[in-house]
């Protein structure tokens, strides 16, 4: 439910070939349900509509030549600004598999405040925020109560996996950690931008998640949330 497997429309799957072996990869770790997350960034990523339904349009089709069963569907990651919610409104773009979930993503300089706005502001418009990989966040990893708070609000946490399998560091590893013995995470992604550095990562962490905290949580996580996305 987060990553960037369509070819050429932002800093995802450079090429076809590319979105092909990401799909691959994908499938060989157990995936058989991808929702594609394109960046939406003002000023930064901001490729046509058009040009997304159109790769999107081929990225089906390199899932069906991968195998029968895996499932591909559309969704954004949504960099958040003042008029977010607005442009949300007028389906400026996509929310998650045409469901009320939207994946939000804010930058480091974000203040909690901002955060803490915008998820509410998109609630109050009956949309199911999702704010990407929490780990990444100053005003979050400052002050973890915060997480309390914003599950208490019914907003959801997700976290990438690579971040869980200390990919980034052992400070992250460490902070997710915790989330996981708090079950404060929804969902874990991804992210996955490429067949190297940002690879598709699900299998590993999912096989990670299942020894440390046990198969219930594990497939919480991996196959219940998830499932929650959609029509
Ligand atoms: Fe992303």
């Amino acid at each position: 439910m987060h990553c960037h497997l369509i070819p050429g429309v932002d800093d995802g799957a450079a090429d076809e070939r590319t979105a092909k072996q990401m799909l691959q990869m994908e499938y060989a770790d157990g995936v058989r349900r991808i929702i594609a997350t394109p960046h939406y960034r003002r000023g930064m990523f901001e490729t046509p509509m058009e040009t997304i339904l159109k790769q999107f349009k081929v990225l089906q089709d390199l899932a069906a030549q991968v195998a029968d069963d895996l499932q591909v569907e559309l969704g954004c990651e949504y960099h958040s600004h003042l008029e977010m919610t607005e442009a949300m409104l007028v389906h400026e773009r996509p929310t998650l598999a045409s469901s009320p979930y939207v994946l939000v993503e804010f930058s480091s300089r974000h203040t909690y405040r901002n955060l803490w706005n915008q998820v509410c502001s998109l609630q109050q418009e009956g949309f199911e925020p999702i704010i990407a990989h929490i780990e990444r966040y100053p005003c979050l990893r400052e002050h973890p109560e915060r997480l309390h708070d914003l599950a208490d609000q019914g907003i959801f946490l997700q976290v990438n996996a690579g971040s869980i399998l200390g990919e980034d560091g052992m400070g992250v590893k460490r902070f997710c950690k915790r989330l996981l013995q708090e079950e404060l995470i929804d969902f874990v992604a991804s992210d996955a931008h490429d067949t190297d550095k940002r690879r598709p990562n699900l299998g590993k962490c999912a096989e990670y998640v299942t020894k440390k905290m046990g198969s219930n949580y594990a497939q919480q996580l991996f196959q219940k949330n998830p499932a929650k996305i959609g029509v």
